[in-house]
């Protein structure tokens, strides 16, 4: 007979008649109370369960929204199946006890009985109620919390190392009258290429080799496209910085990542030279990188600038005389510049033969590792916070 069948039957049903015999059951269903309780906590007692709906047969627990209530399947603590087990007021195994055992009790047991069920009922409440207090969350209602602890330490963030150089970058451009503008990462073939003079046959692409979201649609390769956004946006004049992220086909290794920073510079007047481009990048070099440098260009090739050019620093650390920051060249490069070429201004809605403008690209990764004299571009997009907690 299970445990459950006898406390559905009288002492005298069960043969029960003198005070060892009541003692023996107990200790029985006593037993049988701290085993479960045993597994339970072995178990773990906090996976919470499904319980699936029996009042609907055709509701499956694997189907939210089938019972009746709409609410799908509801989930239990397993402490919670202990506690009705043996606490519930209806069908519990001690309120049967109560009905079964005691009240129908003989009167000369009546007070043995009485006493033993007494017991089983306090052990019962601290284990099972005391421990499904603890499962669900909440501390025994005995224990007081203990106010002399310390208080939980929540760390502040920081801003990325990344950002900080593109706001300082940023707001010295601002100081110059630039203004700020965005585009999308997600940006179409025409702005990322056509629009910049690099039309599909064109070798260019293969450098700017990127992820194609379909035919149409690349993670942009750089901010150039930003240049041809803005014109389209304000005509001329125009003077813009255009910061954000980047996305190549590059094999992530201590100075390339797939994804990067760059910022874009835009100057679009009447009367712009190459003068004005060197005189700001000049500016903006002693600027970040202090009064004593010296930038240096020369000639490079980009579809939509004509002339184009690199744009180089005398290295800060060591004033051009060769260490480890610059590899011994004296010179650190800072990135791609030109006049931006007639055809593009078209492309913008800009009559060339009224206003020229300028443009370059700086890699705002790079100028990070060389200010925080960081090795590693990874060290950026890792998400460590032993890295990130330095800044
Ligand atoms: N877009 C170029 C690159 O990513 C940089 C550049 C910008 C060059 C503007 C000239 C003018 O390499």
């Amino acid at each position: 007979m299970t445990l459950e069948e006898k406390v559905g039957k009288t002492l005298d049903e069960l043969g029960v008649s003198d005070a060892a015999s009541v003692e023996a059951l107990f200790n029985e269903v006593r037993a049988r109370m701290l085993e479960e309780l045993d597994s339970f906590k072995r178990l773990g007692g906090r996976t919470p369960v499904w319980k699936p709906d029996v009042s609907r047969p055709e509701s499956s627990p694997y189907r939210p929204g089938t019972t009746p209530d709409n609410q799908g399947p509801t989930f239990q603590f397993p402490s919670t199946r202990l506690r009705v087990k043996w606490l519930g007021r209806k069908s519990g195994i001690l309120s049967s006890i109560d009905e079964h055992w005691l009240k129908p009790a003989p009167k000369h047991l009546k007070p043995i009985v009485g006493r033993a069920f007494n017991r089983l009922r306090q052990e019962a409440a601290v284990e099972i109620l005391g421990e499904a207090a603890v499962a669900e969350g909440q501390a025994p209602s005995t224990t007081a919390p203990d106010l002399t602890l310390p208080g939980y330490r929540r760390p502040l963030g920081s801003i990325h190392p990344v950002m900080r150089v593109q706001r300082e970058i940023e707001d010295i451009f601002l100081g110059l009258g630039f203004s700020i503008e965005t585009g999308p990462e997600i940006e179409s073939v025409y702005y990322n290429f056509d629009a910049l003079n690099i039309p599909e046959s064109h070798p260019a692409r293969d450098d700017f080799d990127t992820i194609y979201v379909d035919a149409q649609t690349v993670l942009r390769t750089h901010t150039s496209p930003v240049q041809m956004r803005a014109m389209e946006k304000y005509g001329a004049p125009l003077y813009i910085i255009a910061p954000g992220k980047c996305y190549r086909r590059d094999n992530p290794d201590s100075t390339h990542s797939p994804m990067f920073h760059q910022i874009e510079g835009l100057a679009i007047d009447t009367d712009i030279t190459f003068a004005d481009l060197k005189g700001t990048l000049d500016f903006f070099a002693k600027k970040f990188f202090g009064e004593k440098v010296r930038t240096s260009f020369h000639p490079s090739f980009f579809p939509f600038t004509e002339p184009s050019g690199e744009v180089a620093v005398s290295c800060f650390a060591c004033d051009g005389q060769g260490c480890r920051v610059c590899k011994q060249s004296g010179w650190i490069e800072l990135g791609g510049c030109g006049m931006v070429h007639s055809e593009v201004l078209r492309h913008g809605g800009i009559d060339p033969d009224r206003y020229s403008g300028w443009a370059f690209g700086l890699g705002t990764d790079r100028f990070t590792m060389i200010k925080y004299d960081i090795p590693d571009i990874q060290l950026f997009f890792q998400g460590d916070v032993r890295f990130l907690e330095q800044f």
